[in-house]
């Protein structure tokens, strides 16, 4: 996949990558031992709109995040470019009607999340009748 990255930036962008750009993009799955790509595929199911369907990829997502949590790994659940570009697409295989929801990086965590700034949820919740 590191190759394929580095292809991938090689062609799709308008400046030609420097060494430095290269090699981080050949490491970019080397960041943890296991990378999961989830893949929402949308298939025409009455009863089970296209919103729908990418919602549940994203409950996998979420799910295989506090499975493997669960266990004692570390993940983290991002997607960046390469989730967009054609070349890295091309490459998985996916068809038109699949776009990648995330991929899941997990390890052992070598370190503890920096705590941040964490929403007031009493402000993003309504009630009805208010
Ligand atoms: C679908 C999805 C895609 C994400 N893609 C990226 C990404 O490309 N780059 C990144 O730094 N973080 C990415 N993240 C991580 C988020 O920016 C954020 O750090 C994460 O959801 C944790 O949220 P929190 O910091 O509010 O706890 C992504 C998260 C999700 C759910």
């Amino acid at each position: 996949m590191g190759e394929v990255f580095a292809k991938a930036c090689e062609t799709e962008e308008s400046q030609p990558p420097s060494h430095v750009r290269l090699e981080l993009e050949r490491g970019r799955f080397l960041r943890a031992p296991l990378v999961v790509a989830v893949v929402s595929s949308i298939k025409p199911r009455p009863g089970a709109p296209e919103w729908e369907q990418i919602l549940s990829a994203a409950a996998v997502c979420f799910n295989t995040c506090l499975a493997a949590n669960a266990l004692g790994f570390g993940t983290s659940w991002i997607t960046e470019w390469i989730a967009y570009s054609k070349t890295v697409r091309e490459a998985l295989g996916l068809k038109e009607s699949e776009r990648i929801a995330g991929f899941i990086y997990m390890g052992q965590p070598m370190e503890k999340p920096d705590e941040r700034e964490r929403p007031i949820v009493d402000a993003l919740i309504t009630e009805w009748p208010a």
